[in-house]
């Protein structure tokens, strides 16, 4: 059975795509076999790997129009990495959403559940948004990481995420686990430095230890279509996605590296 990880936050541009992009990279090198969910209509994951094609099946269709996950899923350049691409046409799955009648939150879990056993991991890159495509999302999951810039907004957002966790949990995921707020953007600044250290008691939610540094190859991995693993592996990106990799596997319980 996968273990499934949704990387959310409400505010765009803090990492969430990079952080899903490059954790399900790392964890494809080690050896796991990986779906990776674009459920953010702008598709940026997608375009990650160039993949983009809105004529093509994409999350869109598996959620409203009863496509199977494996006929939409491709390959990607990534030995064991697969990705379930989403399109423009995905901002409308709000709209549809609100009118099916049943078991609305649940429409992403009941089509993951029929590839689940095809893969270790499968991590949901979510929109910016607390809307219905988040809920599908967090009620598909084991677990949420909270990429988060510590900056002025942060508390903010985390409190709000902390509310909306608590409602999935009390209504359609008991199960549901924080792993942690996941700092990024990390740059030593005396600003930042005080909200990183907010995060970092881990009073609002838990925090990893680990932070993602500013690092620019991170935005050139994006041009080149790689990981930041595959793109340059000595830089503090790859570093910082290394180690983040490696104590989200203790606390999934997974060993590194089999
Ligand atoms: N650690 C980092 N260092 C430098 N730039 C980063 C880092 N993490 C993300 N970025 C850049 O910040 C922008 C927003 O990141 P992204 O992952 O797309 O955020 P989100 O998915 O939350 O909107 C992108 O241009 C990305 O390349
Ligand atoms: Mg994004």
């Amino acid at each position: 059975m996968a273990i499934t990880i949704s990387f959310i936050n409400q505010k765009g541009g803090v990492g969430k795509t990079t952080s899903s992009v490059n954790t399900a990279a790392i964890l494809a090198y080690k050896g796991y076999s990986v779906l990776l969910v674009d459920m953010d209509p702008q598709a940026n994951t997608t375009g990650y790997y160039d993949m983009y094609d809105s004529e093509k099946a994409s999350i869109y269709n598996v959620m409203l129009r009863g496509a199977r996950v494996m006929e939409v899923v491709k390959q990607t350049p990534v030995k064991g990495l697969f990705i379930l691409p989403s399109v423009l046409d995905f901002s409308r799955a709000e709209l549809e959403l609100s009118q099916i009648l049943m078991r609305q939150e649940y429409v992403l879990k009941d089509a993951l559940s029929f590839v689940s056993d095809s893969f270790d991991y499968i991590l949901i890159d979510c929109p910016p948004a607390r809307n219905k495509v988040t809920i599908n999302a967090l009620t598909a999951s084991d677990y949420v990481v909270i990429p988060t810039i510590p900056d002025h907004f942060a508390i903010e957002s985390i409190t709000s995420m902390g509310e909306l966790l608590n409602q999935v949990k009390c209504g359609v995921n008991p199960n549901l686990q924080v792993l942690g707020i996941l700092i990024t953007i990390d740059e030593i600044t005396s600003n930042k430095k005080a909200y990183k250290e907010v995060l970092q008691t881990g009073e609002l939610l838990p925090c990893f230890d680990t932070a993602i540094r500013k690092n620019t190859k991170l935005q050139e991995a994006i041009n080149a279509h790689q990981p930041i693993n595959l793109y340059d592996k000595s830089c503090s990106g790859s570093k910082d996605y290394s180690a983040f990799v490696d104590e989200l596997l203790n606390k999934t319980g997974s060993t590194s590296g089999f």
